[in-house]
């Protein structure tokens, strides 16, 4: 997937073609020049005679008039309405009155009377027990007990059943109904690549209602999102907010763009623009018909462009004053307009509400410069990676409030500008006084999970109020509608969640969203889960809370990145252990003090050990005291190309790809010490196993197994399996230019590895009779249901003409639950890579994207019907999150999935999939404090099995 949602496209062509508009483009500059030459020269020939001119006039003096009404408001400035509304304005006539009884709400506020300083810290959050009322669109009240009798005729009653109930969720960055799914060329409207500068499109003439992503996102609790054009562009124009409601199913009176949104008085514009890669990419190349090619390029345009909308300003204003002195029928020209520089005008008139795409230091410092060259302001800065490093060049950009960072949790690494980031970047931010908020840049995030990044962010120190904020009330407060949407509070539009656990616990869903007070899902799906406690009334610590109080604005950790640093250590000792959890060696202690003692990086006792507790003291040995201590098995990504790239978007990081006629064995192109591997391994991820990559981000050639936290290849056990599995993927190439096609050389090759002899062969023959004999597995990677048909056609054709079993693995499988029984009777194994999928294409486009749409995802379906499953990773980022992963398979299993079966999925099954030995026991295992499949999991310690443990402290 291209990041920051860049079409992807072939630079030749695209430039092809703006090669020529910048022909016309130039030879339009030129006339235009020549006509301002001969403008002027009038000017001065008319200005000679005052009299003269006045005689001449022929200037409309309705239009003139027209034009002084427009000064009023170029002239305004907006202003959120103030006062009670006794309708929200979006109300359909109609709806009646809902009282949700009985919720645990968040209103978003701090209690009455907390100071802010105090509030900073998260003093005065609490949830509190309520009902809460909603009429005409809007909350009416939120109060413990609203009597029976004190109700509006016809009031739905709602029992949430002491349920936790928030504001809808806000995502600031959605390219939803501009870049609908599943992806087509037909309909992917995010960029208007005609020019660099574009501030003149708006994303509401490409809004597209019946995109089915608008309800899988709300799904997913969210009600209202930011929609900003692409970042292909430095300008890339207006964007609108909307709410996710389309049509009389729900609730809505017509399906059009008009109708979703979110403010129909339209208080305020928003634009949108963007610094750094993506513009100088698309558009830069040698010679002066091109540009920006660099970053002093893309300063210039941006700069240019402002200084056109000055000038527009400028001269509208001298204009506005002069007619308001001589009265406008006396004007002598009409008021200078020109669309392709209004909105920018509006912006620096402080009528528009600007968003940017802007990841480093030089791009943000020098996008500051700018406000304060120009005179605007910026709401945040968006995939701000570097914000955490400099928070003061934040604060000096124009209109005294530093701009916001709108952030991933934990999607990093992946072009040149995201590979300085840190997981507590939100945290760093927020201690230093600039504000954090998550968004999804939908489809590069599925937005339905947008409030799992501030999970995460939570789970990396940031506060439980901050992370919650920067879904809900922080993003409203951004987009100007800080009063009206963003909080449980009469006056308030009725957008409200009602959650199956805590929002910012793992696999969170809602049970039932409103919008304006209509309920918008008609037979939700709830999943079967324990009632549940908020995450804090549950003991789990706010992590942040505590260091925030004892050291201010510290950074904690001694790295610049916040991050722990870390120690390798012979012998140790863990206590405070209150679970392992470790296949074959399950044990629970309720007192939480079970102790872990390790003597050259080998486990001589757990219990209680007593006597090599009081050995280990006597001789000084390091002493780890973990609170809810869990011992878990080490975890294995497959699926991304881990080991084998460092940043996705940079050549030279990355071992490259296979074509239709190479192929090749990752364990001769494996890198070591990345980054990307330091941050499996401080994850609980020891292992991986990655395959060389295809065109088209598919696997083709040989797997290898490494150790994510080997320095280099030549280490013990740094490899631990030469070749794994022989990999392709099903996609059109330039040798099977149909998928029919690809089918058919691949079961071609079968048959023909069968009779073929393994002492005369090259290529991929090398392995395929391995693979027909049963001996090695062939993993193919493909989402469509109808293409794995073909395979399971394949696999039994091959079967038929051998005594053996193919070995087969489904990598990718989005489609694959529709096929459930027929992999299972086959013994075809699926890695769920995204483990949660949705429409992203064509061939994910009936995945299940879970409750409250669907009963489960693939992981639910494939394992009750007995498929051997697993999930895998298709960006290396995700290896971060493999334990929680695991922990939302369980969660939301309907008690179908145990603990540990789950954690089988980022373990064991992998490697009974491939017929591989995988970790044993104590040798190898991750120790944890809290649940690694809760978000309140931290890693602290690693064992691979080499005779050390790393600790983080
Ligand atoms: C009550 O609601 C129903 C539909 O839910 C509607 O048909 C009816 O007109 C409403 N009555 C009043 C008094 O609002
Ligand atoms: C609210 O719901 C909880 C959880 O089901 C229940 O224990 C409690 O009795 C309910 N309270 C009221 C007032 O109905
Ligand atoms: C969801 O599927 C499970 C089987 O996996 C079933 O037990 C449950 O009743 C279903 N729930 C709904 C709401 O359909
Ligand atoms: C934990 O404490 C309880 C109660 O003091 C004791 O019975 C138990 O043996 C202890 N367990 C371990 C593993 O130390
Ligand atoms: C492969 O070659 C060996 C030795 O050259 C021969 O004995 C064997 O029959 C051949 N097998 C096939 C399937 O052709």
């Amino acid at each position: 997937m291209e990041k920051d949602d860049l079409p992807q496209y072939t630079p030749i062509d695209e430039h092809a073609v703006s090669r020529d508009t910048r022909r016309r483009r130039l030879r339009l500059v030129r006339l235009v020049a020549v006509a301002l030459i001969a403008y002027t020269l009038y000017l001065c020939s008319i200005n000679s005679s005052h009299l003269e001119r006045r005689k001449t006039q022929i200037l409309s003096t309705d239009k003139l008039r027209t034009d002084h009404a427009i000064c009023t408001k170029l002239r305004a400035a907006p202003e959120s309405a103030k006062g009670r509304r006794e309708r929200n304005a979006r109300y359909v006539d109609g709806h009646g009155p809902v009282l949700i009884r009985n919720a645990t709400v968040w209103t978003g506020e701090p209690s009455p009377g907390t100071s802010s300083e105090e509030a900073h810290f998260g003093k005065g959050y609490s949830w509190i027990h309520a009902d809460v009322l909603m009429e005409h669109g809007l909350i009416k009240r939120v109060e413990a007990g609203i009597s029976s009798s004190d109700l509006p005729d016809n009031c739905t009653i709602y029992n949430a059943d002491g349920r936790q109930l928030t504001t809808g969720i806000v995502d600031m960055h959605s390219h939803s109904t501009v870049d609908p799914l599943p992806d087509l060329r037909g309909w992917s409207d995010d960029n208007e690549l005609s020019d660099d500068i574009t501030p003149y499109v708006r994303s509401l003439d490409a809004i597209n209602p019946l995109d089915h992503q608008l309800q899988v996102i709300k799904s997913g609790g969210v009600t209202t999102s930011l929609i900003l054009p692409g970042s292909g562009n430095n300008m890339g124009g207006e964007a609108y907010v909307i709410k996710h409601a389309v049509g009389k199913h729900d609730g809505r009176s017509e399906i059009s763009a008009q109708d979703m949104l979110a403010d129909p008085d339209k208080t305020w514009r928003y634009m949108k623009m963007a610094c750094g890669e993506n513009a100088k990419a698309v558009y830069g190349r040698v010679g002066r018909d091109f540009g920006p090619f660099s970053r002093m390029g893309e300063a210039w345009y941006f700069r240019h462009a402002f200084e056109q909308a000055s000038a527009l300003v400028q001269a509208q204003d001298d204009w506005c004053g002069a007619a308001d002195k001589v009265g406008a029928e006396n004007m002598e020209t009409y008021l200078p307009q020109d669309l392709q520089w209004e909105s920018l005008g509006a912006l620096l008139r402080d009528q528009v509400l600007l968003n940017v795409h802007c990841y480093t230091i030089p791009d943000l410092e020098a996008f500051v410069r700018h406000t304060n060259e120009f005179k605007f302001k910026v709401q945040a800065f968006h995939h701000a990676h570097q914000t955490y490093l400099i928070p003061e060049i934040l604060k000096r950009a124009y209109g005294g409030i530093p701009p916001a960072a709108a952030l991933f949790a934990d999607n990093m690494y992946y072009k040149a500008e995201a590979y300085i980031a840190s997981e507590q970047a939100g945290k760093i931010l927020w201690e230093n006084g600039i504000t954090p908020v998550y968004v999804s840049d939908n489809p590069v995030l599925n937005a339905q999970h947008v409030v799992f990044e501030a999970a995460k962010a939570y789970k990396n120190g940031l506060p439980y109020h901050v992370a919650l904020a920067g879904v809900t009330s922080a993003s409203a407060e951004l987009l100007g509608l800080g009063d009206r949407i963003g909080k449980i509070k009469p006056g308030y539009d009725a957008d409200v969640v009602v959650w199956d656990s805590d929002p910012l616990s793992v696999g969170a869903a809602p049970v039932q969203v409103w919008i304006d007070g209509t309920p918008q899902f008609e037979d939700p799906v709830e999943l079967n889960k324990p009632r549940s406690k908020p995450l804090q009334e549950l003991g789990v610590e706010d992590p942040a809370m505590s260091q925030a109080a004892t050291s201010g604005a510290q950074l904690h950790g001694s790295k610049s990145d916040g991050t722990l640093a870390r120690s390798d250590e012979k012998d140790i000792v863990f206590t405070g252990i209150s679970k392992i959890m470790i296949q074959g060696h399950e044990q629970i202690f309720d007192q939480g003090n079970a102790t872990l003692v390790l003597k050259s990086g080998k486990v001589i006792c757990t219990g209680d050990c007593t006597e090599e507790l009081s050995a280990a003291e006597a001789q000084g040995i390091k002493k780890v005291v973990l609170h809810n201590g869990h011992i878990a098995p080490p975890l294995t990504a497959f699926g991304s190309s881990l080991g084998l790239e460092e940043i996705t978007a940079e050549p030279s990081t990355t071992d490259g790809d296979n074509t239709d006629s190479t192929i090749s064995r990752a364990v001769d192109g494996l890198t070591f010490d990345t980054k990307n591997l330091d941050a499996a391994y401080s994850h609980g991820v020891t292992r991986a196993i990655t395959p060389p990559t295809f065109w088209y981000g598919g696997h083709k050639g040989i797997s290898a197994g490494f150790l994510t936290g080997a320095a280099h290849a030549l280490e013990e056990r740094a490899v631990w399996q030469d070749e794994v599995a022989l990999h392709y993927t099903l996609t059109k190439t330039e040798k099977a230019p149909a998928l029919s096609a690809a089918v058919g050389q691949l079961k071609t090759k079968l048959l023909k590895a069968i009779k073929s002899n393994a002492t005369d062969v090259s290529g991929e023959y090398l392995w395929l009779p391995r693979v027909v004999a049963g001996e090695m597995p062939l993993a193919i990677t493909v989402h469509s249901a109808d293409l794995i048909a073909s395979l399971l056609r394949v696999k039994a054709e091959v079967e038929a003409a051998t005594d053996h079993t193919l070995r087969l693995i489904i990598i990718g499988g989005a489609e694959s639950h529709l096929l459930a029984p027929s992999l299972a009777a086959t013994n075809t194994s699926v890695l769920l890579a995204p483990f949660l999928a949705f429409s992203e294409t064509w061939d994910q486009r009936r995945s299940l994207t879970g409750a409250p749409l669907t009963n489960g995802t693939a992981i639910d379906v494939l394992h009750s019907a007995g498929v051997k499953v697993a999930i895998g990773t298709t960006e290396d980022w995700q290896t971060r999150d493999l334990y929680l992963a695991a922990g939302i398979a369980f969660a939301n299993g309907n008690g179908r999935i145990s603990e540990s079966e789950a954690l089988g999925f980022v373990s064991g099954n992998v490697y009974e999939m491939l017929g591989v030995q995988g970790p044993r026991g104590w040798e190898e295992f991750v120790v944890c404090e809290g649940s690694p499949l809760g978000i309140e999991g931290r890693v602290r310690a690693v064992v691979d099995g080499r005779g050390w443990v790393s600790v983080w402290s």
